[in-house]
């Protein structure tokens, strides 16, 4: 274990950057509620986000575009009550930042305000980068998101690799360069090759988090749901399962309809 991340001071965004450059991994997951977020931060993890992936893990949509800023407030609240360590980032949700810049900072605003998050992520490079800046000038530590950008998910027609291509590549890493000048304290960089991931790594201050996105990203980040073998069929190239919660759930239910079938739960001792 590194120094900072056993620090039991609470981690802000700050940190995110010293550990990058005291060469300290950064660990990150997401959760969406009070319970989940209290186990993860109490096991020390450096960062949980409130991805929009609630969408999906949470409320069963096909992709992120329908959440809300409201349902993001709402998860964000209870994740930021239950940690007492890590670094809590919310997920600016499609449609809140995209109009114009002052609905974005507006919107930022509130997520702060309303739910106790620390900082906040938003997807996109160059084309947000006035929006971004607006929001870190209010007072608000942003993370930026490059690569597999989910809300744009139309515009992709799908999940796949991004930046493979020389000219998306280069792309990329001027949108990292121009988030990094405006003040971004982190960057995801979501399923793109692992040598681009490295060089985007090695151009900017801010420290990125991959997913997908190789080994020499400052840290790494993975839903909890997938990262704790949750999801059911859900197994991408990047993916590894740390646990099998799912398998140990199904067996608590098995075993609590077993014993509530044959009258053995509640015993006298668990009756009053
Ligand atoms: O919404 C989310 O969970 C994310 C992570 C996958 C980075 O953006």
């Amino acid at each position: 274990m590194g120094y900072l991340s056993t620090d039991k001071k609470k981690i802000t965004a700050k940190t995110f950057v010293e550990m990058k450059n005291a060469g300290e991994k950064i660990t990150m997951l997401t959760a969406y509620d009070f319970t989940t977020a209290g186990i993860i931060d109490q096991a020390g993890i450096d960062g949980i986000l409130i991805g929009d992936s609630a969408s999906n893990v949470m409320a069963g949509n096909e992709n992120t575009i329908p959440i809300t800023v409201d349902q993001m407030i709402y998860h964000a609240k209870a994740v930021a009550k239950a940690c007492k360590h890590c670094l809590v980032i919310c997920d600016m949700p499609f449609g809140s930042y995209q109009v114009s810049r002052e609905e974005g900072i507006r919107n930022a605003i509130r997520i702060i305000k309303e739910s106790g998050a620390d900082a906040v992520k938003m997807e996109g490079g160059e084309e947000i980068a006035d929006t971004v800046k607006g929001i870190i000038d209010a007072g608000i530590p942003v993370m930026g998101h490059l690569g597999l950008t989910p809300q744009s998910v139309h515009k992709f027609g799908g999940y796949g690799l991004r930046a493979k291509q020389e000219a998306e590549a280069q792309k990329l890493l001027k949108d990292a360069k121009i988030l990094d000048e405006v003040g971004c304290f982190g960057i995801t960089l979501e399923k793109v090759p692992a040598a681009l991931a490295a060089e985007v790594t090695k151009s900017v201050k801010a420290a990125t988090i991959g997913i997908g996105a190789g080994h020499d990203t400052d840290g790494q980040i993975l839903v909890y749901a997938d990262a704790l073998g949750m999801t059911q069929g859900f197994k991408p190239k990047f993916l590894r399962h740390f646990a099998q919660v799912a398998e140990v759930m199904n067996n608590g239910v098995q075993e609590y309809i077993k014993t509530v079938k044959e009258s053995t739960f509640p015993s006298d001792e668990e009756s009053y």
